[in-house]
């Protein structure tokens, strides 16, 4: 029905004929003379109608905005003045000769350059209408440009691209499953897969060697910026190859991928000990654009006589750390109280500071709520050890080292983006040497990866001492974000034994959840590891998008709800006979 796409014209079509189809965009009747932008999934093209086209002309003056035409007319450049460098299709217009209106439409419920002005809710409801917008249509082209080119590169290095079931048993990962009942077994489950951890694990155990599937994922759990309750992975597995060469090969897929699409080299990813990380940057998954770094100083604290402050200084657990920010006295006490508002939300309770205005001055050239419940010569200390000159600010975090890392690894972030101290455009990294676990709210550990993950020890040494334990486990971080992690797995049944044990996992209990993998692992598994990136994330960083449901087409609400198809959404009776389900009545359903 076409010769081009409306985005393709250029100068070099002029005085060729040719037929558009598309979408009126907008439609403008300037005395007589009407004018059409037409809109594809390739740009926009002016047309033009003159009254000596008859009834073609009538047709144009009756066409709406979002109406489906066809037209067929001649390319010509643009009156002089008119020309749009705006525009790849700027310098021509189509002189329109015939019109056919392939669809009416009703009036959207918004205009597509209106989209702003309607709430998130409107333009997921009408998502169709939505992704018509060329930024949207840009988005999600580019975001098949990445799978395009992810996919060539595992192809052309001998990666397999092989399918693992939705239907299945939970794969822990750290969320909540989504569960679907079965009709077959009455009161039994399927779970639908967080990752398809295990089954790319039982393929090395098949012998593939190298798999990758761009795989979706499900996971109930708080959805933020840059979580969805389904998401997509590029997932990895590989056999015989070690974390250098998982590490190596996945390092080169991406910076190639940013090579080849964004023009962007980002040249050898640092490594980082994940103690290294959270000592510096107070999180796991850093981001090295912004040049603060945490800096300790419980030795100084224990010291002072402020109980806020020696309190976690002397505390095992506890953390005293400082950030330091040149330039920063500048601050006013507004926006101090705006950060401690904010940093509150991670648990601190307080946000200590000193401001140097004259620091020839000793403690009388500073400014802070807290010095005077401190030696002068522990305070002179303290601003040496940070390195702090006149016009700086120091912040200070005391409390539990989970939270101060927490509280003061976010006000880095905010601190970054709200004085835009950013030294970067891209700043990749490695983070390694995670510890196999943590301590969970109850108390007893949990792997801090997936219990499929191999320990840097021996099993004996992983019992002695399961705080301590590294694992061989590795996250790539960009820009603050962790875009993929994974590790070399356990292939050996006894350290898999070993860490079900330590994580309080009962034998039945391990055997009843994964009795399989246990069974596999004794049949002949090879040494293996891979890893997982998020799509989604890889998207949003690459397109430079805030959230990841702009580089979703149909994505999930902040409450985890399609509200273009009312998902979910409530079934009949059969149905749920059918499924052995009773339900119990719910005050309110959940938000
Ligand atoms: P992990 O749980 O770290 O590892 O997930 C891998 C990557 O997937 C992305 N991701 C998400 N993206 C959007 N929404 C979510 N809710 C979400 N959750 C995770 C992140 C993350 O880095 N099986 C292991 C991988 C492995 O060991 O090979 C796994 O799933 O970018
Ligand atoms: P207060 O004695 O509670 O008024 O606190 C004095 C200063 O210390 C204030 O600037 C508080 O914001 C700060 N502060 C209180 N608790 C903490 C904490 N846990 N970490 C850092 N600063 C704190």
């Amino acid at each position: 029905m076409r010769s081009q796409y409306c985005g393709e014209l250029r100068s070099s079509h002029i005085g060729q004929e040719v037929t558009l189809c598309g979408w009126v965009h907008r439609r403008r009747d300037h005395g007589g003379v009407i004018f059409l932008d037409l809109r594809d999934r390739d740009g926009i093209a002016q047309v033009v109608f003159d009254p000596d086209t008859g009834k073609h002309f009538e047709l144009a003056d009756k066409v709406r905005n979002e109406y489906v035409v066809q037209v067929k007319g001649f390319v010509r450049a643009r009156p002089e003045g008119t020309v749009n460098p705006e525009m790849g299709t700027g310098e021509i217009e189509v002189l329109g000769k015939e019109l056919v209106i392939l669809n009416s439409s009703a009036t959207p419920p918004f205009q597509l350059d209106e989209h702003q002005s309607v709430g998130e809710d409107v333009r997921l409801k009408y998502r169709y209408i939505d992704l018509r917008r060329p930024e949207m249509q840009e988005k999600l082209r580019f975001r098949s440009k990445i799978t395009s080119a992810i996919r060539h590169y595992l192809d052309s290095n001998d990666f397999l691209d092989i399918e693992t079931p939705i239907l299945t048993r939970a794969t822990p990962e750290g969320a909540r499953d989504y569960l679907v009942p079965s009709r077959t077994h009455a009161n039994n489950f399927f779970a639908l897969p967080q990752s398809p951890q295990l089954f790319k694990q039982l393929l090395m155990v098949s012998g593939f060697d190298r798999y990758y599937q761009i795989a979706k994922c499900f996971r109930d759990e708080d959805l933020r910026a840059d979580r969805q309750p389904e998401f997509t992975q590029i997932d990895i597995e590989t056999s015989f190859m070690d974390e250098e060469g998982i590490m190596g090969m996945t390092e080169k897929m991406i910076s190639q991928l940013f090579s080849n699409l964004l023009d962007v080299e980002l040249g050898d990813f640092p490594r980082m000990p994940y103690a290294e990380a959270m000592r510096r940057y107070g999180s796991d998954k850093p981001d090295l654009r912004i040049p603060l770094e945490l800096i300790d100083v419980d030795d100084l604290m224990q010291k002072v006589d402020f109980k806020v402050f020696n309190g976690p200084a002397n505390d095992p657990k506890g953390r005293v750390a400082a950030l330091m920010v040149k330039g920063g006295a500048r601050l006013s006490r507004k926006q101090i109280d705006d950060y401690t508002k904010y940093i509150s939300i991670y648990g601190a309770r307080g946000l200590a500071w000193i401001k140097v205005n004259e620091i020839e001055k000793g403690i009388e050239g500073l400014q802070s709520p807290i010095i005077k419940f401190m030696p002068a010569d522990v305070v002179m200390e303290l601003m040496e050890r940070v390195g702090a000159a006149n016009g700086d600010i120091v912040f200070f975090g005391a409390d539990q080292a989970k939270i101060v890392n927490e509280s003061l690894g976010h006000l880095r972030l905010k601190l970054g983006e709200d004085l835009d101290l950013y030294t970067c455009q891209w700043a990749p990294l490695w983070v390694v040497d995670f510890p196999m676990f943590e301590e969970d709210d109850k108390g007893g550990l949990t792997s801090l990866h997936h219990p499929f993950t191999a320990p840097s020890c021996s099993p004996e040494e992983l019992v002695e001492n399961p705080e301590q334990a590294l694992s061989r486990a590795y996250d790539m971080v960009l820009n603050g974000c962790e875009l993929g992690g994974g590790s070399v797995r356990i292939h050996d049944q006894a350290m898999q034994e070993t860490v079900f044990k330590v994580l309080g996992i009962s034998d039945e209990e391990a055997r009843e959840k994964f009795g399989f993998l246990l069974d596999a692992l004794q049949f002949g598994c090879p040494p293996h590891g891979g890893l997982a990136f998020g799509l989604d994330r890889l998207v949003m960083l690459m397109t430079g998008t805030q959230s990841i449901r702009e580089v979703i087409a149909f994505p999930k609400t902040q409450s985890a709800a399609c509200v273009l198809t009312a998902a979910p959404g409530e079934v009949g009776n059969a149905q749920l006979r059918d499924l052995h389900i009773k339900l119990r009545k719910v005050e309110k359903a959940a938000e």
